[in-house]
């Protein structure tokens, strides 16, 4: 098991020019990650003081931050604008935060505990979570659309991997097909439908997002371009799943402290999950085949970007391995 759990220490690179071990790019990059929100997020601001205390609640306090180390990994691969890789690091998780707070209201999840805190409904009301959820949302956006620094057609590409990964086509369609299969039966290709928009979608997103932040889109015309493109996508695919699976496979195995959330949350509410649909067993060898799937995806990478690969692998490890 690999403990993703934020603040354990260095938050810059090593002066003496060794490799950065993975534990230590992960700790710089949840650094960064809290920076950025921090700046966009600011908890005290005029205007509306008890939004943006929500907006801060919701976005700075906690988090692993998988979906901004994503956006890093891949643009790493890449040779990515790191200006462009920062916002688009920012505006995913902003999304994901978002989702967080929308998925524990009392008229979708019903949850109290979220990060180890009270959820943000709890601790600000009912109004404040849901209007907090838009306006991260929103901010997400702003994030990504800077009068300069990024080129304009680069900002309409990272908005429209991001609102096709939010919207019906992903996390909010797949949210809607977890609350209508609650407390019915259903089948495996059904739960892949569900998880993989849910939450496979903005997964691929921040993957997809730091390949557009090197100039990498789906291309014809350019082979190297589009073997890179289809293989990164793949990975997204299967990873994004992953992170599924293993998240219904915790909500069972682990206990409420080290997830921060209440746990045996989805048998208390009769979720359709990968474990209550499949057992236990069988979703962590899907997970593993997840894994492998995604690794083998990065095996098709041209061999210039195959080799800037190493944090995207590392990452399809721990997404799996994770404790928390
Ligand atoms: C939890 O996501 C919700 C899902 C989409 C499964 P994370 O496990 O990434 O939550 P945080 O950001 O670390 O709190
Ligand atoms: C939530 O899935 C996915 C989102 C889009 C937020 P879950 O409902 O399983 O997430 P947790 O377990 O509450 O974090
Ligand atoms: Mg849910
Ligand atoms: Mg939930
Ligand atoms: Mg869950």
């Amino acid at each position: 098991m690999i403990d993703l759990a934020q603040g354990r220490g260095a938050a810059t690179l090593p002066a003496d020019g060794t490799a950065e071990t993975f534990d230590a790019w992960l700790r710089r990059r949840q650094a960064q990650a809290q920076t950025l929100i921090e700046r966009y997020v600011p908890a005290a601001h005029a205007v509306v003081p008890q939004l943006h205390e929500a907006m801060h609640y919701a976005a700075a306090l906690g988090g692993k931050r998988v979906r901004p180390l994503l956006v890093w990994a891949a643009g790493e691969c890449v040779l990515g604008d790191p200006e462009a890789l920062d916002r688009a690091a920012c505006a995913v998780e902003l999304v994901h935060a978002y989702s967080l707070v929308h998925d524990d209201l009392p008229c979708m999840d019903n949850d109290v505990l979220r990060r180890g805190q009270p959820t943000a409904h709890v601790r600000f009301g009912e109004a404040l979570a849901l209007l907090a959820g838009d306006a991260l949302q929103a901010l997400a956006y702003e994030v990504l659309t800077p009068d300069t620094g990024i080129a304009p057609a680069l900002q309409a590409r990272l908005c429209a991997l991001l609102a096709r990964a939010s919207g019906a086509d992903g996390m909010a369609g797949g949210q809607t097909l977890d609350i209508l299969a609650t407390g019915t039966a259903v089948d495996a290709e059904a739960l892949i439908r569900m998880h993989s928009r849910k939450t496979g979608a903005l997964l691929k997103a921040s993957v997809l997002m730091g390949a557009a932040c090197g100039g990498f889109a789906p291309d014809r015309s350019n082979a190297h371009n589009q073997s890179a493109t289809e293989a990164l996508q793949a990975y997204g695919d299967a990873i994004g799943l992953a992170f599924q699976v293993v998240d219904d496979m915790l909500d069972v195995t682990a206990d409420s402290a080290t997830l921060g959330k209440t746990a045996g949350k989805d048998a208390m509410q009769n979720k359709a999950t990968y474990v209550s649909v499949l057992g236990l067993e069988t979703a962590q060898t899907l997970a593993t085949d997840l894994r492998d799937k995604a690794l083998l995806a990065l095996d098709r990478l041209p061999p210039a970007e195959r080799a800037r690969s190493g944090r995207l692998r590392e990452l399809a490890d721990l997404i799996v391995l994770r404790s928390s």
